[in-house]
């Protein structure tokens, strides 16, 4: 009994050695280097930017009127790459920016706009689109430009197969609909997810990323003195019309953008108690 005791420590000793010498020389365990020192890491930037953040969080508001000033190129492109790096689910990215400058396609993006006067009076309209259906392009962007010599298994494998077993619905949604019944027997015994199955999760699920980039370009502008607003109120079928979109994509919003004229904020903010949307539980 002893003897094998001890032959069992040894065992486990020797593994333990190796494991230790595999991580020296800074080898893989399946693809992913768990050498420590070798990870990738990225610290906290040691400024915190807290006031400036505030400032420009706060002064964001829905400017209504605009004036001639044109937003240079090198501003707009600069917000927009902000907007492009805001977070998305399994970082599927699922936004289009569309930004209409031809003054044709300029004016009738106007008129589905209600004519509002956030929107004659923008410098630039951008059309905010999430698409629930480019998941497997950009999946494969993942793996293709991944930044690094090496790219890990599991982010190999959940980009090529993972990704088509969680957003792949099939045909009209059957796959979905097996999925969320199979979801909702197992959920009553473990946590699982419970989406996105259908069509409307499939819209949810696109939408709650863009709308994130869509709040990156507008505190974008205001960072960059200038200022937007989003806008639901148009015509979608027109907005679809005019920039021929896909059938899976969705518009988020219409994004005015510009120099705040001096009456361009047209009322005080309101805003209630915090108590009325805060719950810590
Ligand atoms: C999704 C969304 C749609 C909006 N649509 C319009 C719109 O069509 N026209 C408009 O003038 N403002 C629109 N707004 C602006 C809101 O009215 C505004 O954000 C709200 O009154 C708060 O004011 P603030 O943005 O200045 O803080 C929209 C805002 C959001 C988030």
């Amino acid at each position: 009994m002893a003897e094998t005791e001890m032959k069992d420590s040894e065992t486990r000793s020797s593994f333990m050695e190796d494991l230790k010498e595999t991580l020296r020389r800074g080898a893989t365990v399946d693809g992913y280097d768990y050498n420590v020192k070798k990870r990738y890491y990225e610290p906290a930037p040691e400024q915190t930017q807290g006031e400036a953040f505030t400032q420009v969080v706060e002064s964001r508001r829905s400017v209504r009127k605009f004036t001639d000033k044109p937003i240079p190129r090198t501003v707009l492109d600069a917000c927009i790459d902000l907007a492009l790096i805001a977070p998305s689910s399994c970082n599927l990215q699922p936004w289009e920016f569309h930004v209409v400058q031809s003054p044709d396609k300029k004016a009738k993006l106007v008129e589905a706009c209600m004519s509002q006067n956030a929107a004659t009076t923008a410098a630039e309209l951008i059309v905010v689109v999430a698409r629930t259906n480019n998941w497997r392009k950009i999946a494969k962007l993942n793996i293709d430009q991944w930044p690094q010599p090496k790219i890990p298994k599991h982010w190999k494998d959940f980009y090529s197969k993972g990704v088509a077993f969680t957003y792949w619905q099939g045909p009209l949604h059957a796959v979905g609909y097996a999925k969320k019944a199979l979801s909702n027997v197992a959920g009553l015994f473990r946590p699982m997810p419970r989406g996105p199955f259908t069509k409307s999760d499939m819209r949810v699920w696109a939408i709650k990323s863009t709308a994130l980039a869509a709040e990156n370009l507008m505190l974008a502008f205001r960072a960059h003195g200038f200022d937007s607003c989003p806008m639901e109120g148009m015509d979608e079928q027109r907005v679809r019309k005019l920039l021929k979109l896909p059938r899976d994509a969705e518009v988020v919003m219409v994004v005015g953008a510009g120099e705040r004229a001096k009456d361009g904020v047209y009322f005080p903010r309101v805003k209630f108690d915090r108590e009325n949307f805060v719950r810590y539980v």
